[in-house]
């Protein structure tokens, strides 16, 4: 088995969706969804643009900017097509297609450079089998949107190099696409706004075409861009190759889940995270959740901090956002956007979710009563600090960020009369199912982290037990107990959401996703195995992971009772879970899909964590391993307050170097 290769066989118009995501390539500012070619707005190919937002006209939100495709290319007069072959090299971030037609065969391999971040390359092999085919290719300014349009003001130029200008709708930000290649065409195309050039194609024919967007274009060969390209995936994966001997499925797909985590890290700018959905488009409306600190900042701290620092980097510029908003609702401080957007602006609306029975939208509360963001903004800081020993990020903005946010949960406590203790009531903590809650134990403990990192400790309510379970808010456990198959018979339909209070959830102890296992796993030394083995086997049945960010939490609690063939599963559902798909992409019409970064970055925080149990003691870093039976060996680079080491774990022996 090759462990870096992704195929898929047959022509399939109906994957359209997954194959988008499945084979998505990207160079952290531009992603390009794994469509054909051949295809367009209808199949939802796109350049989903990192870190540019806009608004449509009449439109309540915004969204980040997919840009005209300049990757558009189709073969006509090839009559049917016989074989078909698409495939992703993850190790170097190359997409190919084959395609074999009656009367043609077509290949063409694309890539996002890594070297040059506005560049994405393209090459094109034509083989006519008789009479001449005709390709063309060019500029497709008939961009997919889920709330656009979002450009506007359109200019096609053809020539030596095509190119097509447009304005975002809302701050009239300039998109340009540039195509550049290596042949002289026969005729200029246009279509409205596209631009195309066409080849009338009778013999053995190569195109090379480089596509520049918002930048210059810069004369540079498909060869040579390939091996910069290349270079730099092989520099990325030394620092962060994790090589599992005995799995080879378990090996590819972790290396796909550190595929996508590299292709939409914002190396080439200062002041960007990362998107719940990464680079696949522009669902969740492009917005940075607590998916970043908590799921994908453990990969980048241990593998290139520079970039970890990069993404805190984006929430200390975010303080006067946050800061507005803890103002809108009569707070102190800084209370971070549920759904953050540039400039660090909330992107949440107060109606999040369509009622499926009456279309209408529903109250949701995950804006203004989701406030653990700011303590998991805090715990990766602080966590960021611990392993990088880059303190200075603490006197440059961190201990202000911490004070903010501290300053938040104080004046949004409640403390009942003469008890000095303080609690936080009407909240919602992870589990999004069960609104308004007191004293989720999850955010009280960031609340209190937040406060203790600050300087500005005080007595809070701590979490209650009953028979070692922690109980996950206030009244939790007097909840009818429904289990799963009961709470989904009572569905009246199949996309109808379960929570808010009319949800099938709401009045039962089924929880979306990970709530106290979470706390647990980030607070690891609050809890013994035992007490984690108690809550797992009491909470794991009544979770629905309704979110793919809820797997790796539990997989990491498995780790730490010893129960690696629990975890293991669980692993592989977090690794391939773009590669798999079939996860829920629609709810209405509404396109819900894409990539789920956080679930790669829980793959690697399963393997680092919990295979191997990677955790530092002090300044010194342990392990603690739980391997998986199929394991032979697991072994990964880290770094270490600047020092590069080396975890190795097999059945029986284990160290770092
Ligand atoms: C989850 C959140 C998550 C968001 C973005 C939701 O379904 O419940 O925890 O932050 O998706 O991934």
């Amino acid at each position: 088995m090759n462990a870096w290769l992704i195929e898929r066989e047959g022509y399939e118009p109906e994957n359209t969706a997954d194959n988008g995501n499945r084979f998505l390539i990207g160079n952290g500012f531009i992603g390009v969804r794994g469509t054909l070619e051949e295809y367009g707005a209808d199949k939802m190919a796109a350049l989903n643009l990192a870190g540019i937002y806009d608004r449509a006209e009449g439109q309540t939100w915004r969204e980040p900017v997919n840009a005209p495709n300049g990757l558009f290319a189709r073969l006509e007069n090839t009559g049917n097509i016989l074989k078909h072959k698409q495939s992703l090299d993850i190790r170097h971030g190359l997409h190919s297609r084959e395609t074999v037609y009656e009367h043609a065969v077509l290949r063409i391999e694309r890539f996002a450079s890594m070297a040059e971040p506005n560049v994405l390359c393209q090459r094109i092999f034509v083989e006519p089998k008789g009479g001449p085919v005709t390709l063309v290719c060019g500029i497709d300014a008939d961009v997919w949107d889920i709330n656009g349009p979002h450009l506007m003001d359109f200019k096609s130029e053809g020539g030596d190099i095509l190119k097509v200008s447009a304005l975002t709708y809302e701050q009239k930000l300039p998109i340009t696409v540039y195509e550049d290649c290596n042949r002289a065409h026969d005729e200029i195309r246009v279509n409205g706004n596209s631009i195309f050039r066409v080849f009338n194609v009778a013999e053995r024919f190569v195109l090379e075409r480089a596509i520049t967007v918002n930048a210059e274009p810069v004369a540079g060969s498909y060869d040579s861009r390939l091996a910069a390209h290349k270079a730099v995936w092989e520099r990325l994966w030394r620092n962060s190759e994790v090589k599992i001997t005995g799995d080879g499925n378990a090996q590819l797909s972790l290396n796909y889940s550190l595929y996508h985590l590299h292709s939409i890290a914002p190396r080439h700018a200062d002041g960007l995270s990362i998107a719940a959905r990464g680079l696949s488009g522009q669902v969740y409306k492009g917005a940075v959740f607590w998916d970043t600190e908590i799921f994908l900042m453990p990969f980048f701290t241990l593998t290139e901090p520079s970039l970890a620092r990069k993404l805190v980097q984006y929430r200390i510029n975010g303080l006067p956002g946050a800061v507005a908003k803890a103002g809108e609702y009569g707070f102190d401080g800084a209370f971070f956007p549920w759904e953050s957007q540039d400039g660090g602006i909330e992107g949440c609306t107060d109606f999040n979710v369509t009622d499926v029975f009456t279309n209408r939208p529903v109250r949701t509360y995950f804006r203004d009563k989701q406030i653990h963001i700011s303590g998991d903004i805090i715990y990766a800081l602080c966590r960021y600090m611990d392993w990088t020993g880059d303190t200075g990020l603490w006197d440059n903005g961190g201990l202000e960020l911490a004070r903010a946010c501290a300053e938040f949960y104080l004046s949004r406590a409640y403390c009942r009369p003469g008890s000095g203790v303080l609690e936080w009531t009407d909240v919602v903590g992870p589990d999004e199912y069960h609104e308004r809650v007191d004293n989720n134990a999850f955010t009280n403990r960031m609340a209190a982290f937040t406060l203790e990192r600050a300087g500005m400790a005080r007595e809070w309510r701590g979490p209650k037990l009953s028979g070692g379970v922690v109980e996950q808010f206030d009244g939790y456990f007097a909840l009818e107990d429904a289990d799963l198959e009961t709470a989904r018979g009572r569905l009246r339909h199949p996309k109808e959401y379960w929570g808010t209070q009319s949800g099938v959830a709401f009045s039962t102890k089924i929880i979306k996703q990970a709530d106290v296992l979470a706390l647990m796993n980030l607070f690891p030394n609050e809890y013994t195995d035992e007490e984690v083995k108690t809550n797992w086997l009491y909470y794991e049945p009544r979770t629905e992971h309704g979110s793919s960010l809820s797997a790796c939490m539990y997989a990491l609690g498995a780790c730490r009772f010893g129960r690696a063939e629990l975890a293991y599963p669980l692993f592989l559902k977090s690794a391939r879970a773009d590669l798999d798909g079939g996860g829920k992409s629609w709810a209405g019409n509404v396109y819900i899909g894409g990539t789920h970064p956080a679930a790669s970055g829980g793959a690697y925080m399963i393997a680092a964590h919990g295979f191997a149990g990677l955790r530092l003691a002090g300044d010194k870093p342990e392990l603690n391993p739980c391997l998986p039976e199929t394991f032979d060996s697991l072994e990964f680079p880290f770094i270490l307050r600047g020092k590069q080491m080396k975890a190795r774990v097999t059945h029986g022996r284990h160290g770092i170097e």
